[in-house]
């Protein structure tokens, strides 16, 4: 519970910080959290795999490459996952807050790792 606010406060600071004051291209704003990749990865292989492909490796150009999904856009992930874009299923409530972040992250920290979303 303490934790949880906890990060909820630190990831309001870092929203607010981004807003205020953008990041320099060499330091991409922090609004994902490289440690909850792994359990980003098993959320995203339940719900998201089937369509974006295992690992993010797409194997249709019908899907988004989610591999070109950058630090900054994350507004526009939250937007097009809960609300659906075209052939996209809408998740809405389907996903909890938590889980979104935590896809999230997993997309960026590899998205980063691959030297690519930055
Ligand atoms: C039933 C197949 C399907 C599933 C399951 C699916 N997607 Fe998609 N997704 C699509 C398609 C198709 C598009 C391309 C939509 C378009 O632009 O026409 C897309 C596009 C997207 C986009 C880019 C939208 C934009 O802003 O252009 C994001 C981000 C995304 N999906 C995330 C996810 C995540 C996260 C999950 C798992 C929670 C998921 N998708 C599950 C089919 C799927």
């Amino acid at each position: 519970m303490i934790k949880a606010a906890v990060l909820a406060t630190a990831l309001l600071a870092a929203q607010i910080a981004g807003a205020q004051a953008p990041a320099p291209a060499s330091e991409p704003q922090k609004n994902y959290d490289p440690a909850k990749a792994d359990e980003g990865k098993r959320v995203y292989t339940q719900n998201c795999a089937r369509c974006h492909g295992l690992n993010m490796r797409v194997a249709s150009t019908a899907f988004f490459d989610l591999r070109k999904l950058r630090a900054d856009e994350k507004p526009r992930f939250l937007n097009s996952v809960r609300n659906g874009v075209r052939a996209m299923p809408a998740w809405g409530d389907n996903l909890k807050p938590d889980e979104y972040e935590l896809i999230w992250s997993y997309i960026i920290t590899t998205n980063l790792k691959a030297g690519a979303g930055g």
